[in-house]
Protein backbone atom coordinates (compact mmCIF):
# COMPACT_ATOMS: atom_id res chain seq x y z
CA UNK A 1 0.00 0.00 0.00
CA UNK A 2 1.15 3.44 -1.05
CA UNK A 3 1.31 5.70 1.57
CA UNK A 4 -0.12 9.09 0.89
CA UNK A 5 1.57 12.61 0.48
CA UNK A 6 -0.34 13.90 3.27
CA UNK A 7 -0.35 11.28 5.65
CA UNK A 8 3.73 10.85 4.94
CA UNK A 9 3.85 14.77 5.87
CA UNK A 10 1.64 14.31 8.88
CA UNK A 11 3.60 11.27 10.14
CA UNK A 12 6.89 13.64 9.92
CA UNK A 13 5.41 16.56 11.45
CA UNK A 14 3.56 14.53 13.94
CA UNK A 15 7.30 13.80 15.09
CA UNK A 16 8.31 16.71 15.27
CA UNK A 17 5.25 18.49 16.78
CA UNK A 18 7.75 19.94 19.83
CA UNK A 19 8.75 22.25 16.95
CA UNK A 20 5.30 24.25 16.79
CA UNK A 21 3.82 27.36 18.15
CA UNK A 22 0.40 28.19 17.11
CA UNK A 23 1.04 31.14 14.81
CA UNK A 24 -2.46 33.08 16.37
CA UNK A 25 -1.85 32.57 20.45
CA UNK A 26 1.92 30.93 20.77
CA UNK A 27 1.18 27.69 22.22
CA UNK A 28 2.37 24.23 21.65
CA UNK A 29 0.57 22.67 19.03
CA UNK A 30 0.00 19.25 18.28
CA UNK A 31 -0.68 16.77 15.40
CA UNK A 32 -4.66 15.20 15.64
CA UNK A 33 -5.94 12.53 13.64
CA UNK A 34 -2.86 12.47 10.90
CA UNK A 35 -4.64 15.56 9.58
CA UNK A 36 -4.71 18.92 11.55
CA UNK A 37 -2.02 20.90 14.14
CA UNK A 38 -3.86 21.72 16.54
CA UNK A 39 -2.90 24.17 19.77
CA UNK A 40 -3.69 24.14 23.16
CA UNK A 41 -6.27 27.11 22.91
CA UNK A 42 -8.02 24.76 19.83
CA UNK A 43 -7.19 26.84 17.11
CA UNK A 44 -6.79 24.16 13.80
CA UNK A 45 -4.83 24.21 10.84
CA UNK A 46 -5.40 21.60 8.50
CA UNK A 47 -3.22 19.81 5.89
CA UNK A 48 -3.26 20.33 2.51
CA UNK A 49 -3.61 16.83 -0.16
CA UNK A 50 0.00 17.72 -0.82
CA UNK A 51 1.17 17.67 3.12
CA UNK A 52 1.89 21.60 3.20
CA UNK A 53 0.28 23.16 6.16
CA UNK A 54 -0.52 26.84 5.89
CA UNK A 55 0.26 28.74 9.45
CA UNK A 56 -0.10 32.19 7.93
CA UNK A 57 -2.56 34.61 10.46
CA UNK A 58 -4.23 35.53 6.91
CA UNK A 59 -3.37 34.97 3.39
CA UNK A 60 -1.62 36.73 1.64
CA UNK A 61 -1.36 37.29 -2.42
CA UNK A 62 2.19 37.87 -3.77
CA UNK A 63 3.64 38.83 -7.25
CA UNK A 64 5.46 35.43 -6.79
CA UNK A 65 3.06 32.67 -8.38
CA UNK A 66 2.64 29.60 -9.88
CA UNK A 67 4.39 30.36 -13.42
CA UNK A 68 7.68 32.15 -11.53
CA UNK A 69 8.08 28.88 -9.13
CA UNK A 70 7.85 26.69 -12.43
CA UNK A 71 10.15 29.25 -14.36
CA UNK A 72 12.20 29.23 -10.86
CA UNK A 73 12.03 25.49 -10.38
CA UNK A 74 13.38 24.62 -14.05
CA UNK A 75 16.15 27.02 -13.85
CA UNK A 76 17.23 26.05 -10.63
CA UNK A 77 17.10 22.53 -11.89
CA UNK A 78 19.43 23.42 -14.90
CA UNK A 79 22.63 23.69 -12.76
CA UNK A 80 22.47 27.30 -12.15
CA UNK A 81 23.17 27.43 -8.60
CA UNK A 82 25.27 24.58 -8.37
CA UNK A 83 29.30 26.28 -7.35
CA UNK A 84 26.61 28.03 -4.65
CA UNK A 85 24.81 24.86 -3.70
CA UNK A 86 27.82 23.33 -3.54
CA UNK A 87 29.29 26.05 -0.77
CA UNK A 88 26.28 26.20 1.50
CA UNK A 89 25.87 22.17 1.31
CA UNK A 90 29.87 22.08 3.13
CA UNK A 91 28.88 25.03 5.17
CA UNK A 92 26.16 23.21 6.70
CA UNK A 93 27.95 19.89 7.03
CA UNK A 94 30.58 21.22 9.12
CA UNK A 95 28.03 22.80 11.01
CA UNK A 96 26.13 19.78 12.20
CA UNK A 97 28.39 17.56 12.69
CA UNK A 98 28.21 15.90 15.83
CA UNK A 99 24.31 17.33 16.15
CA UNK A 100 21.99 15.05 16.53
CA UNK A 101 19.08 15.22 14.26
CA UNK A 102 20.43 18.44 13.41
CA UNK A 103 17.28 20.96 12.25
CA UNK A 104 17.62 23.26 9.12
CA UNK A 105 15.04 26.04 8.30
CA UNK A 106 14.75 27.45 4.97
CA UNK A 107 13.31 31.29 5.66
CA UNK A 108 11.82 32.30 2.11
CA UNK A 109 12.33 28.77 0.66
CA UNK A 110 10.51 29.52 -2.57
CA UNK A 111 9.82 26.15 -4.55
CA UNK A 112 11.98 24.32 -2.40
CA UNK A 113 15.21 23.07 -4.30
CA UNK A 114 17.42 24.53 -2.58
CA UNK A 115 16.54 23.27 1.19
CA UNK A 116 15.89 19.91 -0.80
CA UNK A 117 19.34 19.58 -2.37
CA UNK A 118 20.80 20.30 0.68
CA UNK A 119 18.88 18.20 3.04
CA UNK A 120 19.08 15.19 0.83
CA UNK A 121 22.87 15.55 0.59
CA UNK A 122 23.37 15.64 4.56
CA UNK A 123 24.07 12.45 4.68
CA UNK A 124 22.79 12.03 8.18
CA UNK A 125 19.22 12.20 9.68
CA UNK A 126 17.90 15.64 9.44
CA UNK A 127 14.55 17.65 9.46
CA UNK A 128 14.07 20.57 7.15
CA UNK A 129 11.59 22.83 7.37
CA UNK A 130 10.84 25.14 4.53
CA UNK A 131 8.56 28.11 4.88
CA UNK A 132 7.31 31.05 2.44
CA UNK A 133 4.88 33.40 2.54
CA UNK A 134 3.48 32.73 -0.81
CA UNK A 135 1.43 29.56 -0.77
CA UNK A 136 1.99 29.05 -4.92
CA UNK A 137 5.71 27.87 -3.41
CA UNK A 138 5.41 25.72 -1.02
CA UNK A 139 2.47 23.85 -3.16
CA UNK A 140 5.18 23.14 -5.89
CA UNK A 141 8.11 22.53 -2.99
CA UNK A 142 4.97 19.85 -0.99
CA UNK A 143 4.43 18.07 -4.54
CA UNK A 144 8.27 17.87 -5.60
CA UNK A 145 10.28 17.51 -2.37
CA UNK A 146 8.18 14.73 0.00
CA UNK A 147 10.22 14.21 3.85
CA UNK A 148 10.68 17.66 4.21
CA UNK A 149 8.41 19.83 6.51
CA UNK A 150 6.52 22.67 4.00
CA UNK A 151 4.66 25.58 5.52
CA UNK A 152 3.00 29.02 4.36
CA UNK A 153 4.50 31.03 6.60
CA UNK A 154 5.50 34.63 7.39
CA UNK A 155 9.28 34.55 8.13
CA UNK A 156 9.01 37.91 10.71
CA UNK A 157 6.81 35.63 13.12
CA UNK A 158 7.40 31.97 12.41
CA UNK A 159 5.31 29.39 13.97
CA UNK A 160 7.99 28.03 15.57
CA UNK A 161 9.17 27.75 19.47
CA UNK A 162 12.28 29.10 20.79
CA UNK A 163 15.54 27.76 20.64
CA UNK A 164 14.83 24.79 18.12
CA UNK A 165 16.75 25.19 14.83
CA UNK A 166 20.62 24.61 14.08
CA UNK A 167 20.68 26.52 10.84
CA UNK A 168 18.85 28.99 9.34
CA UNK A 169 19.19 29.34 5.49
CA UNK A 170 18.04 32.63 3.84
CA UNK A 171 18.28 32.74 0.25
CA UNK A 172 17.53 35.67 -1.94
CA UNK A 173 14.64 36.53 0.51
CA UNK A 174 13.93 39.27 2.95
CA UNK A 175 15.38 38.63 6.49
CA UNK A 176 14.32 39.04 9.99
CA UNK A 177 17.32 39.00 12.47
CA UNK A 178 15.25 39.02 15.78
CA UNK A 179 13.37 36.61 14.69
CA UNK A 180 16.14 34.22 13.37
CA UNK A 181 17.64 34.60 16.79
CA UNK A 182 14.63 33.95 19.02
CA UNK A 183 14.47 30.35 16.47
CA UNK A 184 18.05 29.37 16.78
CA UNK A 185 19.70 27.12 18.92
CA UNK A 186 22.57 28.01 21.36
CA UNK A 187 25.13 28.01 18.78
CA UNK A 188 23.18 27.44 15.54
CA UNK A 189 23.75 29.71 12.43
CA UNK A 190 22.45 31.75 9.65
CA UNK A 191 23.42 31.62 6.18
CA UNK A 192 22.71 34.12 4.38
CA UNK A 193 23.03 34.60 0.38
CA UNK A 194 22.48 37.81 -1.06
CA UNK A 195 23.37 39.42 -4.84
CA UNK A 196 26.55 41.19 -5.33
CA UNK A 197 26.99 43.72 -7.99
CA UNK A 198 27.11 41.84 -11.23
CA UNK A 199 24.49 39.08 -10.42
CA UNK A 200 21.96 38.91 -13.63
CA UNK A 201 23.70 42.17 -15.14
CA UNK A 202 23.12 40.87 -18.59
CA UNK A 203 19.67 40.32 -17.82
CA UNK A 204 19.64 44.21 -16.09
CA UNK A 205 21.57 45.72 -19.40
CA UNK A 206 19.05 44.26 -21.58
CA UNK A 207 15.63 45.54 -19.68
CA UNK A 208 17.85 48.59 -17.66
CA UNK A 209 20.63 49.51 -19.75
CA UNK A 210 22.74 48.49 -17.37
CA UNK A 211 21.87 50.50 -14.06
CA UNK A 212 23.50 48.70 -11.43
CA UNK A 213 21.46 47.49 -8.38
CA UNK A 214 22.00 49.87 -5.23
CA UNK A 215 21.43 47.96 -2.26
CA UNK A 216 20.53 51.23 0.65
CA UNK A 217 22.74 49.55 3.33
CA UNK A 218 25.42 47.07 3.61
CA UNK A 219 23.91 43.74 3.78
CA UNK A 220 27.08 42.67 5.54
CA UNK A 221 27.53 45.17 7.88
CA UNK A 222 23.48 44.79 8.65
CA UNK A 223 23.87 41.28 9.64
CA UNK A 224 27.29 41.80 11.33
CA UNK A 225 25.18 44.04 13.97
CA UNK A 226 22.95 40.93 14.91
CA UNK A 227 25.47 37.61 14.32
CA UNK A 228 28.81 37.28 15.91
CA UNK A 229 31.85 35.37 14.03
CA UNK A 230 30.96 36.63 10.63
CA UNK A 231 32.26 35.27 7.57
CA UNK A 232 31.45 36.07 3.79
CA UNK A 233 32.77 34.43 0.48
CA UNK A 234 31.79 36.13 -2.90
CA UNK A 235 31.04 33.51 -5.74
CA UNK A 236 31.14 34.86 -9.54
CA UNK A 237 30.27 32.57 -12.25
CA UNK A 238 29.50 32.59 -15.98
CA UNK A 239 26.75 30.14 -16.49
CA UNK A 240 25.87 28.92 -20.04
CA UNK A 241 22.16 29.51 -21.16
CA UNK A 242 21.22 26.48 -22.90
CA UNK A 243 18.35 26.37 -25.39
CA UNK A 244 15.08 27.29 -23.78
CA UNK A 245 16.43 28.78 -20.28
CA UNK A 246 16.30 32.17 -21.16
CA UNK A 247 12.40 32.18 -21.36
CA UNK A 248 12.56 30.75 -17.59
CA UNK A 249 15.19 33.30 -16.46
CA UNK A 250 13.42 36.42 -17.38
CA UNK A 251 10.09 34.58 -15.77
CA UNK A 252 11.78 33.49 -12.69
CA UNK A 253 13.25 37.22 -11.57
CA UNK A 254 11.57 40.37 -10.30
CA UNK A 255 14.14 42.00 -12.15
CA UNK A 256 11.62 41.82 -15.22
CA UNK A 257 8.51 42.37 -13.26
CA UNK A 258 7.98 45.94 -14.46
CA UNK A 259 9.19 45.04 -18.12
CA UNK A 260 6.45 45.16 -21.35
CA UNK A 261 5.90 41.99 -23.27
CA UNK A 262 7.39 43.93 -26.46
CA UNK A 263 10.77 44.57 -24.84
CA UNK A 264 10.59 40.69 -23.18
CA UNK A 265 10.22 39.42 -27.12
CA UNK A 266 13.00 41.42 -28.17
CA UNK A 267 15.30 40.13 -25.31
CA UNK A 268 14.34 36.62 -26.07
CA UNK A 269 14.96 36.95 -29.96
CA UNK A 270 17.99 38.46 -29.47
CA UNK A 271 18.86 35.70 -27.56
CA UNK A 272 21.50 35.63 -24.78
CA UNK A 273 24.73 33.03 -24.40
CA UNK A 274 25.60 33.32 -20.84
CA UNK A 275 24.58 34.95 -17.42
CA UNK A 276 26.49 35.86 -14.24
CA UNK A 277 26.05 34.58 -11.22
CA UNK A 278 27.66 37.00 -8.77
CA UNK A 279 26.31 36.41 -5.17
CA UNK A 280 27.75 37.02 -1.48
CA UNK A 281 27.46 34.34 1.22
CA UNK A 282 27.35 35.38 4.53
CA UNK A 283 27.40 32.96 7.84
CA UNK A 284 27.13 34.09 11.44
CA UNK A 285 26.22 32.53 14.66
CA UNK A 286 23.38 33.57 17.10
CA UNK A 287 24.48 35.87 19.76
C1 LIG B 1 13.70 35.83 -4.85
S1 LIG B 1 12.67 34.65 -4.01
C2 LIG B 1 13.88 33.49 -3.43
C3 LIG B 1 13.28 32.13 -3.22
C4 LIG B 1 14.31 31.02 -2.93
N1 LIG B 1 15.02 31.25 -1.68
C5 LIG B 1 15.29 30.90 -4.08
O1 LIG B 1 16.46 31.29 -3.92
O2 LIG B 1 14.90 30.38 -5.13
C6 LIG B 1 12.18 35.51 -2.52
C7 LIG B 1 11.20 34.71 -1.68
O3 LIG B 1 10.96 35.37 -0.44
C8 LIG B 1 9.61 35.14 -0.08
N2 LIG B 1 9.19 36.10 0.95
C9 LIG B 1 9.13 37.46 0.85
N3 LIG B 1 8.68 37.99 2.03
C10 LIG B 1 8.46 36.93 2.88
C11 LIG B 1 8.00 36.83 4.23
N4 LIG B 1 7.69 37.91 4.94
N5 LIG B 1 7.89 35.60 4.77
C12 LIG B 1 8.22 34.49 4.05
N6 LIG B 1 8.66 34.53 2.78
C13 LIG B 1 8.78 35.73 2.20
C14 LIG B 1 8.89 35.27 -1.40
O4 LIG B 1 7.59 34.74 -1.36
C15 LIG B 1 9.84 34.54 -2.34
O5 LIG B 1 9.52 33.18 -2.45
ZN1 LIG C 1 -3.60 28.98 19.24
Amino acid sequence: MTVSKKMQSAQLIGMNEGLFNCPICSVRMGMVEYSRLVCENMHSFDLAKTGYVNLAPQSHTTKYDKSLFEARAKVMSSGFFEPVLDKLISIVKEHVEGIDRPVLLDAGCGEGTHLSSIHSQLQIESVGIGIDLAKEGIVAASKSYPGIIWSVADLAAMPFQDEQIDVILNVLSPANYAEFNRLLERGGIVVKVVPESGYLQELRKAFYGGKPHKEETDPVERFSEHFDDVVTDRITYAFTLLEGLLASLIQMTPLTWNAGDERIGQVLAEGMKEITIDLRVIVGKRR
